[in-house]
């Protein structure tokens, strides 16, 4: 809706009438389209001060700590909710009734299986490789099975993808970790749960089928939910430029995995074990402390700020509350990792450099220690990320291609050489 607008006073030329956009909630932002008449173009690198498009799917409030999809909070969801049922809304707009989610669930079991051809691919990689590495691959590798529903053009085709990966990346994640360990690959079962069948395939092997505990399945799915969307952050943004020029769902959910990989975005609670790893005993916390503030040195707190939170992670919050429950569950008590987490934790709440740059803990601080906890191999935490944030990445996606749109095409500042001429290799210095 646009019925307020900007101006632009640009020396020496007329001003610009720029329309003013308002949404449902949030800041109101000026449309730069028609900019390109005058001449000029935004500057804006890191995305700082620009909205990349239009989406009805998740809101965010950094300063207030909210966090909504499809106008749910997202504490609500993982209270009352499950991993499934916030796919269904995030994908389809409404929660299901009891009847829609039935038949969700149903089919998204019916998908659980890869085709078996794929196993062969792990073969190509080494059983060291990260489990981020063979997740780019594997998933990229899903266009070449599934050409029934490479369409983008057709809402059923995009619709079976969605379905497909959502469905598939369980499976795929597993079927990585049991290729690290050297076991055998462990088929889905269609009578557990999303969450309990993952752990199954994950700690199950042919030899032992040992029962799933219910809090460790309950802590699975809470941090699929709480990681399902995040709004326009790096690797969604990937996703939808990729989309963008028309390319596959599965290419461009690959190419979301490459952006979530690195240590500031989805490898954030990878980073935070390495690190506590890295401190080794509450005795250094002073020196990684001081480091951490020092502007010379690289060495962040990971797990620590947040781009758009600058109050409070709300995924945090529930997050901290399921490590509770599962450290309980588990009896962990006096780890000396965990009692390192928690010291961080508190310097962190207290110390006035975090406090004054609203440095919180954030999700992954959390979702690390839980996942530590349950048995999860550091190098496969970002892989879980990604599975639980396939279904947002397609989401948006199908957004994007629901209504027109644009190839992402962005624009720079050139300042390199302006036009010259070759010389002539032997007049060269
Ligand atoms: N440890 C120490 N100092 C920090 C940290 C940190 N973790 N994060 C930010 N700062 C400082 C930064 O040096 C700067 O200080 P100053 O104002 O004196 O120059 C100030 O805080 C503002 O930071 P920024 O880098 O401008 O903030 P940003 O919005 O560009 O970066 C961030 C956000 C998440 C990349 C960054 O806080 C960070 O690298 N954190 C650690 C990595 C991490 O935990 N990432 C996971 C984010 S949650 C998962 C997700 O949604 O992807």
């Amino acid at each position: 809706m646009a019925d307020k607008k900007a101006q632009l006073i640009i020396e020496g030329a007329a001003p610009v009438e720029l329309p003013i956009l308002t949404g449902t909630v949030g800041p109101d932002v000026i449309d730069v389209r028609g900019l390109g008449a005058s001449g000029h173009f935004t500057f804006d690198p890191g995305f700082m001060a620009t909205a990349s498009c239009e989406s009805k799917i998740t809101y965010i409030d950094g300063d207030k700590g909210v966090l909504l999809h499809r106008g749910y909070p997202i504490e609500q969801l993982a209270e009352q909710s499950d991993y499934l049922e916030t796919c269904y809304l995030l994908l389809n707009g409404e929660l299901p009734n009891a009847e829609q989610k039935a038949q969700f669930v149903s089919t998204v079991k019916n998908h659980t299986m890869v085709h078996e051809q794929l196993k062969s691919f792990f073969n190509g990689f080494r059983r060291d490789a990260h489990p981020m590495a063979v997740m780019c691959g594997v998933v990229g590798a899903l266009s070449a099975f599934y050409h029934d529903s490479l369409d983008i053009n057709n809402p059923q085709h995009r619709e079976i993808s969605a379905v497909r990966l959502v469905a598939k990346m369980p499976t795929l994640a597993a079927m990585v970790y049991k290729y690290s360990m050297g076991q055998p690959m462990m088929y889905p079962r269609n009578d557990l749960s999303y969450a309990e069948n993952f752990l199954h395939m994950m700690f199950n092997t042919p030899c032992e089928i040992k029962p799933i505990s219910p809090v460790l399945a309950k802590a699975m799915d809470r941090i699929f939910i709480l990681h399902a969307d995040h709004e326009q952050n790096a690797s969604t943004s990937t996703v939808r430029l990729a989309g963008s020029s028309g390319a596959n769902p599965f290419a461009c959910i690959a190419a979301g995995i490459a952006a979530l990989w690195g240590p500031a975005h989805g490898g954030a609670n990878e980073a935070v074990l390495t690190m506590l790893d890295e401190i080794g005993d509450v005795s250094n916390i002073d020196k990684f402390i001081a480091k951490a503030k020092d502007k010379n040195d690289p060495f962040k707190l990971m797990g620590f700020g947040h781009r758009v939170y600058k109050n409070r992670d709300p995924r945090a919050t529930v997050m901290k509350q399921t490590c509770d429950e599962v450290l309980n569950e588990l009896g962990i008590k006096n780890d000396p990792q965990l009692e390192l987490a928690m010291r961080l934790e508190e310097i962190a709440l207290t110390d006035p450099y975090f406090v004054e740059r609203s440095l919180y803990p954030n999700v992954d601080f959390y979702s690390g220690i839980i996942l530590k906890a349950i048995g999860i191999p550091t190098s496969m935490f970002t892989v879980i990320f990604a599975l639980a944030r396939t279904v947002g990445w397609i989401s948006h996606w199908k957004e994007m291609l629901s209504s027109p749109y644009k190839i992402g095409r962005p624009r720079q500042l050139y300042t390199g050489y302006e036009q010259r001429d070759i010389v002539e290799l032997k007049d060269r210095k």
